[in-house]
């Protein structure tokens, strides 16, 4: 008796230290994405460990090749199983552009770039689209895709997120992506979408006790 009664407090200490739940690796460099990632699977009870490195970024007109190719190529030399991230923000009125350049157009023109380019544009609704890669092996990789569709802001506006944040408001807000806090982000967000789809899948397919 004495001795279920210390390991049930044990096991209960190690519950409100985070160290029973179950650990997602997830491999990026950026340490904002993981940290919306830590954060939105930490509210499904999962943990997540950030193994850094550059990843791949293959350019294709799909993000969801590019995320599939980036997480093969993470599994060649690193320990799986792997969870990794690709987004894009995709705007109609630019045929869906930056879509899966979107990396490469922050990197060089950024947040003004697009501003620039849709000066005077009266039809700014965009979208977020996220692909959640996951996969123990080269061999079998699991995808999950969640979107947010907003609009493009006129002027960049906020100071937190990261990326295309202050110019993309989501569909029936008024406020920026950079002018919420993280969590009132990853409620609508198209990250939040796509984790939300990867932890059902994974408490009822890899979640075994
Ligand atoms: P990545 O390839 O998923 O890292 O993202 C492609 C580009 O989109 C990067 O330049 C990011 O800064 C940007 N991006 C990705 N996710 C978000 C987001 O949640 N908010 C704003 N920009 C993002």
């Amino acid at each position: 008796m004495l001795c279920w009664l210390r390991s049930r407090r044990l096991r209960e200490e190690a519950d409100t230290l985070g160290l029973n739940k179950k650990v997602i690796r997830v491999a990026t460099g950026n340490a904002k994405k993981f940290e919306e990632i830590r954060s939105i699977l930490e509210g499904y009870g999962l943990k997540a460990e950030m193994v850094e490195g550059k990843t791949l970024e293959i350019q294709h007109d799909d993000i969801k090749a590019i995320a599939e190719t980036a997480l093969r190529q993470a599994l060649s030399n690193k320990k799986g199983p792997l969870l990794l991230e690709d987004a894009g923000l995709f705007i109609d009125a630019l045929k869906g552009f930056p879509g899966p350049y979107s990396s490469y157009v922050f990197r060089t023109v950024g947040v003004e770039g697009i501003i620039q380019l849709m000066k005077g544009v009266k039809s700014r609704d965009a979208e977020f689209k996220s692909i959640v890669a996951y996969g123990g092996t080269v061999r079998r990789i699991w995808l999950f895709e969640g979107n947010v569709k907003g609009c493009i802001t006129e002027t960049p506006r906020g100071s937190k997120g990261f990326g295309f944040d202050p110019i993309f408001t989501p569909l029936d807000h008024s406020k920026t992506f950079a002018e919420v806090t993280m969590t009132e982000k990853n409620q609508v967000s198209h990250r939040g979408q796509a984790l939300m789809k990867f932890t059902d899948w994974y408490n009822a397919n890899v979640v075994k006790d």
